[in-house]
């Protein structure tokens, strides 16, 4: 069975939005095969974000996601990488479509409420980030 990480934000958390979020993954049919709430380093956070190194938004997106305490989960399900994706929306929030976690709750771009691998390969290398252990 496929997984996949999803990282709720920041601005998530601070909304008090992990419970309506971790349902909607529930709901549709996912198991919770690792949760947990951390606040990232910002040397975690570089090396998570490297694919995204030298980028304009990049300094931007650092801070951010270090300014406070953030939920990780890996989901497992079928297509989950795709599954996720579809259901988080497209990184733009304010053009996110209705029915979306970003659509339904965010206008962001750096603040979207969640982070969702985009491949497989990312999974993997993404969530040996978040999950040491
Ligand atoms: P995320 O899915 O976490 O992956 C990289 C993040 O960079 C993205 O969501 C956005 O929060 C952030 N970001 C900020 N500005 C941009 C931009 N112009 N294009 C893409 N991503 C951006």
């Amino acid at each position: 069975m496929e997984q996949t990480l999803v990282i709720i934000k920041p601005d998530g958390v601070a909304r008090s939005l992990v419970g309506e979020i971790i349902s909607r993954f529930e709901r549709k049919g996912f198991k919770i095969v690792k949760l947990k709430m951390l606040t990232l380093t910002r040397q975690v956070a570089d090396e998570f974000y490297s694919p995204h190194r030298g980028k304009p938004f990049f300094e931007d997106l650092l801070s951010f996601i270090v300014s406070g305490p953030v939920v990780a989960a890996i989901l497992e399900g079928s297509n989950a990488v795709d599954v996720v994706r579809r259901m988080i929306g497209v990184t733009r929030s304010f053009e996110a479509a209705a029915g979306t976690i970003r659509g339904d709750f965010g206008l962001g771009i750096t603040d979207n409420v969640i982070h969702a691998s985009d491949s497989r390969e990312s999974f993997e290398r993404e969530s040996k980030i978040i999950f040491k252990d």
